[in-house]
């Protein structure tokens, strides 16, 4: 079934993407034909968050420093970014991949500013127990994909960001970041991590809000609000999809 707190589509597109389940899950391939084939199934609005992905990963390059996500769910963004590493600067390996999350979906507390919303609420966008050893394998099997798979640059934190990121800091004061992945959609995470990182961006560093101006999660905007004000810094939307921005630190 399509999960309803999972997709933004219509019910014309819900009830399409039904037959696309049905056809994966009847799919005449072998999973490796699968592996091999996946453009068969992938979504224009899934191809445009590669690209878009990949647009952001562009701009990084000449950018010393990390790239963190906050907000993981199962990881394919990490993924993806790994994979565009290997792609562009597979020598890099000063270019940690380092995601943050829960790994048990959103916590209770909502603040005002998240307001009602149906893509908030305990527990969504949780994993099945134990994901992150799942994750961590995945993310070593792309490693192993790559060169230098002797050197580790990936790194998966578990637990709420306000208390995790602080400590990821402390303990690796050599950090510099060049791109921070934004996509917990809460107020109160979002503004802490924005707030933490600060010190350790450079000019041409690039922040991507996932949410930004978006009505069912204003807590994204009124955090970035904020913290950094609306004309600080510039805010672009990406030329791929119609909802995501990002800031560019000058
Ligand atoms: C929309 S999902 C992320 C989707 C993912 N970036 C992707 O594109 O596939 C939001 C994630 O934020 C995480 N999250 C929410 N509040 C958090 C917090 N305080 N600390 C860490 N992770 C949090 C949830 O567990 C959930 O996995």
């Amino acid at each position: 079934m399509v999960k309803e707190s999972l997709t933004r589509g219509s019910d014309f597109q819900k009830e399409n993407r039904q037959r696309l389940i049905k056809m994966y899950e009847n799919s005449p391939l072998s999973t490796e034909e699968k592996l091999i084939n996946f453009g068969l199934y992938m979504r224009s609005s899934y191809l445009a968050s590669v690209l878009f992905l990949d647009e952001m990963y562009q701009k990084i390059l000449p950018v010393p420093g990390v790239i963190m996500e906050f907000g993981v769910w199962w990881g394919a963004n990490l993924a993806l970014l790994q994979s565009l590493r290997g792609v562009y600067e597979p020598y890099n390996y000063t270019r940690k991949v380092i995601g943050f999350d829960t790994f048990e979906g959103y916590p209770d507390l909502m603040q005002q500013e998240d307001k009602d919303s149906k893509y908030l609420f305990k527990g969504n966008y949780s994993v099945s127990e134990n994901y992150i050893d799942y994750l961590n394998e995945m993310m070593d099997y792309h490693e192993a994909e790559n060169v230098m798979p002797n050197k580790k640059k990936f790194e998966l934190v578990k637990g709420d960001v306000t208390h995790t990121l602080p400590k990821y800091l402390e303990d690796n004061p050599q950090t510099i970041i060049s791109m921070v992945y934004f996509d917990m959609g809460l107020y109160a995470p979002t503004k802490a991590a924005l707030q933490a990182i600060q010190p350790y961006l450079v000019k041409g560093s690039i922040l991507i809000m996932d949410e930004l101006n978006f009505p069912d999660m204003p807590g994204e905007t009124v955090a970035v609000r904020e913290v950094f004000g609306l004309t600080k810094y510039r805010i672009e939307r990406s030329k791929y999809t119609p909802d995501r921005c990002y800031i560019v630190i000058e």
